[in-house]
């Protein structure tokens, strides 16, 4: 099946991230040499998505200022060697509409009914990126699960510990579907150590039938008193729907912008394995702790003869 279209939520407040996101969007922060919300489109673009649907809200103006052709002060278009060698905008259409109030995940994708109108679709959540390394990057694997099996929902899956399960979608798995997918018996949001049916967690990615907005719409608020789109997962496998799980392959991560301490790490991670300043910065950490550890080792922040 081929899929053209991706709906992006990026309305959320970031309130964990206060004051960074007092005045800037957590899309905008930086994972590598771009933007976190720039590595999402081109997850997107390498899958073949090229029709995007940003979901904003109040505060998040500078995502589409970002994704504006980059023109130079004459109106000439800067040479694409400025931008990322993955991503070429104009290879993108990019559109948006506002959530008018924070009323949930769910409520941010249905946002997003007219844009879809009958295709499947992408959604991919904008404060997060996947890393991947395999040949077959996740999306492309999860839309091929997708289409062999008919489905009406495919679910990146990461693996997290008991306590975190209490901060993802988390899904009860069933037998298998072909080597790369699970069919998915439940799903439950964000329930706890105790109440958790397995450690697999919804990754942030999902592939879905238009159906998806018929049971948006039924949703009634849940946790939170927002419109959860676990919710409306839920209710499609009750009534009989395919929903697969798609876990991550063994060297793939979830990098996630959505607190301090993950966006550091998120930070870390893409910088350090950078292909241009990757090799220098690992050589500038590794004196940087050393230095720290040990004050008399040279700083690195220091000329040598200082
Ligand atoms: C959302 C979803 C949750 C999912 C998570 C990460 O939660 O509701 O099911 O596991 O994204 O993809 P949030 O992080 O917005 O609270």
């Amino acid at each position: 099946m081929q899929i053209n279209k991706a709906v992006v939520p990026a309305g959320g407040r970031g309130t964990r991230l206060y004051p960074v996101t007092k005045a800037q969007p957590k899309e905008m922060l930086p994972l590598g040499g771009r933007p976190t919300i720039q590595g999402v489109a081109e997850e997107l673009l390498l899958a073949g998505i090229n029709d995007i649907l940003i979901i904003t809200s109040e505060g998040k103006r500078a995502i589409e200022d970002h994704f504006d052709p980059m023109v130079g002060r004459d109106g000439s278009k800067v040479s694409p060697e400025d931008d990322s060698p993955l991503f070429d905008r104009s290879a993108v259409t990019f559109s948006y509409t506002r959530q008018g109030a924070p009323r949930g995940l769910g409520d941010a994708v249905a946002c997003g009914r007219r844009f879809v109108d009958d295709e499947h679709f992408v959604v991919s959540l904008g404060d997060c990126l996947i890393l991947s390394r395999e040949p077959v990057a996740p999306l492309q694997r999860m839309i091929a699960a997708h289409t062999e099996h008919n489905a009406a929902a495919s679910i990146l899956m990461q693996r997290v510990s008991l306590e975190a399960t209490s901060r993802y979608g988390i899904a009860d798995p069933g037998d298998a579907a072909g080597d790369t997918a699970f069919v998915m018996r439940d799903i439950v949001e964000k329930p706890g150590p105790d109440a958790a049916p397995s450690r697999f967690a919804v990754a942030a990615r999902y592939v879905f039938s238009p159906i998806l907005f018929d049971y948006l719409s039924a949703q009634k608020p849940g946790l939170g008193a927002e419109i959860q789109l676990t919710d409306a997962i839920r209710a499609m496998i009750a009534d009989g729907h395919t929903v697969l799980g798609v876990p991550l392959a063994p060297g793939e991560r979830r990098l996630d912008v959505g607190n301090l301490e993950s966006y550091a790490r998120a930070f870390v991670r893409t910088m350090l394995t950078d292909a241009d300043r990757g090799e220098g910065l690992r050589a500038y950490v590794a004196n940087l702790l050393a230095h720290i550890d040990d004050p008399s080792h040279p700083d690195p922040d220091l000329p040598p003869d200082s």
